[in-house]
């Protein structure tokens, strides 16, 4: 099925304003930000360095690369006009911060001319993925960095007994949401291919806690595209939907997904 991620800068409105909601509350989420943390303090860049996001989204992840990475100037490219909108809102306050419509395929930047490129939950979105590494390759400086941080969103589950119901809900989602589901575990020889030299890839764990705010727009965006499709009325969604909040408020939700990362430079 389509992934909406794959094309969003042409979906229908309410999906991208849906996405750019969940991108800002997964921003926020204190283990999200653990993570981006641990495998942002493997970079290091030389002084005065270029950093580039593509897939920016909302731009919480291209304004790491400057407060915690310490590039100088940071791009973000993204092809949603609403999510680029979004970005240079919430971003104004830093002027090393930039957000330009575009595509990572073809980024339009000059050969060798960046010092770091990030891909933050991008690759398992984009048909041709290898085409956007490709482009990294390109425009990276010798001795630049490539940093790509994915789900490995097999991985999801809600489950807390046998037959779960909320089960489904999560592995639609990530049937409908995730073009490459496979791609990440597959980063290793993906990158080696575009001539990069791999570090080690590494796993992160991410559990769901407090009022679970990332993981109920999974839920919440499920549940509206399996109406769509048919597969639920509305008085079923809302059972649903119900069950995952009252779980919630009953402090017995459980909500899980692993994480990949993979830290590359280009030989020079
Ligand atoms: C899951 S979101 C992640 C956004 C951001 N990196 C974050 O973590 O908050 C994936 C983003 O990649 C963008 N994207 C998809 N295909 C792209 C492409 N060919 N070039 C650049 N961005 C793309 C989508 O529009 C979407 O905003």
């Amino acid at each position: 099925m389509s992934d909406p991620y794959a094309d969003l800068g042409n979906a229908e409105e309410t999906v991208q304003t849906a996405i750019a909601d969940a991108m800002d509350a997964r921003s926020v989420d204190p283990a999200q930000v653990a993570m981006r943390h641990a495998y942002m303090s493997e970079i290091t860049l030389p002084s005065g360095a270029f950093a580039v996001e593509m897939g920016s989204g909302t731009g919480h992840v291209t304004r790491d690369l400057v407060t915690l990475v310490g590039a100088e100037h940071a791009l973000g490219i993204e092809p949603s006009q609403i999510m680029t909108d979004r970005a240079r809102q919430h971003h104004s306050d830093l002027a090393a911060l930039e957000f330009q419509v575009g595509d990572a395929k073809v980024t339009g930047l000059g050969d060798d001319s960046v010092d770091l490129v990030l891909m933050h939950t991008l690759l398992c979105h984009v048909p041709g993925a290898e085409d956007v590494v490709t482009e990294a390759f390109r425009i990276l400086k010798p001795g630049g960095i490539l940093a790509v941080f994915d789900g490995d969103y097999d991985t999801t589950t809600v489950a807390i007994g046998d037959f779960d119901p909320l089960e489904p809900v999560v592995k639609y989602m990530i049937d409908v949401n995730v073009h490459n589901l496979w791609l990440p575990r597959k980063l290793v020889p993906l990158v080696s291919a575009a001539g990069f030299i791999p570090g080690q890839l590494r796993a992160h764990s991410y559990l769901a806690h407090g009022d679970a705010a990332y993981f109920m727009t999974v839920i919440d965006r499920a549940l509206i595209r399996m109406q769509s499709e048919g597969l639920l009325t509305p008085k079923g969604a809302q059972g649903l939907l119900s069950e995952a909040q009252t779980r919630i408020a009953e402090n017995r939700f459980y909500g899980f997904m692993s994480y990949l990362s993979l830290i590359a430079t280009k030989p020079g």
